[in-house]
């Protein structure tokens, strides 16, 4: 059985709120950094508290959520005997793992944002408010009370742009898995429910027989999870030039070229339910928006195979090692930077979407997916080794025609490029109190 108030609600929960900052915090003195964990969750009067996966009688403000680096457990006091039983990918951190999940070039940790490749990095917290207001209220409360010990790195914020989109345009937030013991989380989908060990810690996992060891102590480690803190850059002059050009090579609509890079058009109707139009009439019902799988398109002629969404979600598709549903990942990301104007194209700002990406192993799903699914298309036939349209580094997307054949969308251009990334473990609310010495 799940405890939901011993797991962080950011794991199991959409809040749907709409402004987000993300405090990067370091820890001097292991005792500062203690009382903060403390204070986080003992109900101090004042104190903004984590939140939990508890169902809420009246929805808050704000809602506050914890992860820490390896570095950050160390400075905690964490002993190396009990680092040894994380996961090594953890532990060796982003930078260390960068290339495996196709981080090179522009993408390299060498060109992120001074922070990610700070050893300095030890605590995020998250905080994701109903208005920018709730969000500096609880970032003030939070700071004005922190010890000289714990200092304030940096900090990211996040909004979401109006219409729910991402800077490309593209209705986003609508997929998400639904764990077994946890609240619905929108739209379903037709795929068999994610055993709550998929996202937490000391759980049967979605691995028929295997649950993932538990790091330890016990407390420490139960109902704890795994995520990829990212910070990536979106390229809008880049991608609305290649909507542009592809239209023109191929006749079709720069919508529709849209669609195809996806999966979904950008008003969020899946290419699977609608191969024709984003704006069916009548409209899907919001509820339909994820019930679809790909079963009935093994060639991939109504929703290319490469497209964003297949790659990441293949669902009933065949892929090699049949685990299409076994890497799926929780994503807690909002759009930062200013909204795109296309009358005034090249602002030189920049502009993206950061946050965390959550599982219970950050070698199965999130380097998983990057590496398997992203960067290398060779799990699914008819891919070569083309990547994903908006994670790759560009090149082709490979396209099914009707009756057989075969063409693709050539040069495409590299949209996305990660300009930080931290591998962080999101404790349970007892290891939080553990690791505070409660
Ligand atoms: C700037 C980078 C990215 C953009 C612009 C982007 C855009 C999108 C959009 C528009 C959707 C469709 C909306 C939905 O189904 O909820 C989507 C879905 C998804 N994305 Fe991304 N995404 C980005 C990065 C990533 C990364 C880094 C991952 C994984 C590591 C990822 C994994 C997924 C997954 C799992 C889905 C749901 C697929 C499904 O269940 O059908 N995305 N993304």
């Amino acid at each position: 059985m799940l405890d939901l108030a011993d797991v962080q609600g950011v794991v199991l929960r959409g809040y749907a709120m709409p402004h987000a900052r993300h405090l990067l915090l370091q820890v001097d003195s292991p005792s500062a950094g203690r009382r903060l964990l403390g204070s986080l969750v003992d109900g101090s009067p004042g104190r903004p508290q984590v939140t939990t996966g508890a169902p809420w009688t009246e929805k808050p403000e704000c809602c506050l959520n914890l992860s820490v680096t390896a570095g950050g457990l160390r400075a905690l006091g964490v002993s190396e005997e009990s680092l040894a039983t994380f996961p090594g990918e953890f532990t060796a951190g982003a930078v260390a793992r960068a290339e495996r999940v196709g981080d090179v070039g522009p993408s390299a940790p060498a060109r992120w944002l001074p922070v990610f490749r700070d050893p300095g990095l030890h605590l995020v917290v998250s905080l994701f408010g109903r208005t920018p207001e709730a969000v500096d209220r609880a970032a003030d409360r939070l700071l004005a009370g922190t010890a000289p010990g714990v200092r304030e790195l940096c900090r990211l914020d996040a909004a979401l742009l109006a219409g729910r989109v991402d800077h490309f345009g593209y209705v986003d937030g609508i997929s998400q898995p639904t764990v077994d013991g946890a609240p619905p989380p929108g739209p379903p989908d037709r795929l068999p429910v994610a055993p709550a060990g998929a996202f937490l810690l000391g759980h049967p996992s979605q691995f028929p027989g295997h649950t993932y060891p538990v790091p330890q102590p016990e407390a420490l480690g139960r109902n704890g999870s795994f995520a990829a803190f990212r910070v990536l850059a979106q390229d809008v002059d880049a991608f609305a030039e290649l909507l542009a050009t592809q239209s023109r090579r191929t006749g079709a609509d720069p919508e529709l070229v849209a669609a195809w890079l996806c999966g979904r058009w950008r008003t969020g109707v899946p290419l699977a339910l609608s191969p024709d139009t984003g704006s069916p009439d009548p409209p899907l019902p919001p509820d339909a928006l994820n019930d679809f799988g790909y079963a009935g398109d093994p060639r991939g002629e109504r929703c290319p195979i490469g497209s964003h969404v297949r790659r990441m979600n293949p669902r009933d598709s065949r892929v090699a090692g049949g685990g299409g549903h076994r890497h799926r990942i929780v994503r807690r990301g909002l759009t930062y930077g200013p909204p795109y104007d296309p009358a005034h194209p090249r602002d030189g700002q920049e502009r993206g979407l950061l946050g965390l990406f959550i599982g219970v192993s950050l070698r199965d799903q999130f380097e998983f997916v990057m590496r398997e699914w992203a960067t290398d298309g060779l799990f699914a036939p008819g891919l070569g080794r083309s990547q994903d349209p908006f994670l790759g580094a560009g090149g082709t997307l490979p396209l099914a025609t009707p009756g057989g054949g075969r063409t693709a969308l050539t040069d495409l251009p590299r949209l996305v490029t990660t300009r930080g990334g931290a591998y962080c473990f999101v404790p349970g609310l007892p290891a939080i109190a553990h690791l505070a010495g409660r």
